[in-house]
């Protein structure tokens, strides 16, 4: 069980000698394989809850669990993918997708069928010897979701991944994370600013106030997913029902906004 909990977080940050709440009284949980989108106002604290999951930084409150224990620092169950694709350039595509396995002790036969097998998965078959500059900004992101795929993570934690890409690289990817997700679901924790990418992809929306951040609602998106279709390689309108979706997206939206307005410092 991978489930990843906040129990009433919260963060101190210093800044200019003094310190400042990044996060007052977060509490969410995401569920063994549950995928759960983290939506807010720019510095909310999104990136902050993230990086205490994937124990690159602690609490100075509360408590930030993983499969039911104290997180302890960065470990192999969970695997980060960030916005900028931070590929090592002087290394082919499949150098890239191989590298955290190297420290796995795994056997050379075993980590190559692997490889092939992930690359396969997110359709860069035909690129493994490609430098990252020979690839588009797409197909770049494909290899930095590879790369964290190929450990087999139990959690993945991904922060505005398709962010620094266009819109219909985005979608391609959206698709393709849903396919993914599908054969091989993990547990989830997912940033983005695009509320209607949380909704096509999250089981669950959690929505945050503005800082200091805390959990302002969670939207269940499940109800309005037509399962039947879910694994076709499908279109939003194809897996929900659109007046749902328009509905609930709205319902965000404003739920945002009022953070905005009401929060500017
Ligand atoms: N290492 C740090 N030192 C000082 N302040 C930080 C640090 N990391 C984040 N912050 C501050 O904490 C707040 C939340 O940041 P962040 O988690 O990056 O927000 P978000 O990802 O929602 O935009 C912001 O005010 C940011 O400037
Ligand atoms: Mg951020």
């Amino acid at each position: 069980m991978s489930a990843i909990e906040f129990d009433n977080v919260g963060r101190l940050f210093e800044r200019d000698g003094r310190s400042f709440p990044a996060l007052d009284g977060v509490d969410l949980t995401v569920a063994d394989k549950e995928f759960v989108a983290l939506v807010g106002p720019s510095g909310c604290g999104k990136t902050t809850c993230l990086r205490m999951a994937a124990g690159f930084e602690a609490p100075s409150s509360g408590r930030v669990l993983v499969g039911g224990a104290p997180v302890p620092g960065p470990g192999p169950d969970r695997a980060v993918v960030f916005q900028q694709f931070a590929l090592f350039p002087w290394k082919t595509v499949a150098d890239n997708v191989a590298f955290g396995l190297r420290n796995k002790g795994m056997a050379a036969p075993e980590r190559r069928d692997r490889i092939a097998a992930i690359i396969k998965l997110m359709g860069l078959d035909g690129y493994e010897t490609a430098f990252p500059h020979q690839l588009s900004g797409g197909m770049q992101q494909r290899v930095a979701i590879a790369r964290a795929y190929v450990l087999d993570p139990q959690v993945l934690l991904m922060d505005e991944p398709f962010g620094a890409l266009d819109a219909q690289t985005r979608v391609v990817m959206q698709e393709e994370l849903v396919r993914i997700a599908r054969i091989n679901p993990r547990t989830v924790l997912f940033i983005t600013h695009a509320v209607e990418e949380a909704v096509y992809l999250a089981d669950r929306v959690a929505v945050m106030t503005q800082r200091p951040g805390r959990i302002k609602e969670v939207l269940d998106v499940r109800a309005i997913r037509a399962a039947e279709n879910w694994d076709r390689h499908a279109r939003v309108e194809d897996v929900m029902d659109l007046e749902s979706f328009v509905h609930l997206r709205t319902h965000i939206w404003r739920s945002l906004r009022e953070e905005k307005v009401g929060g500017e410092r």
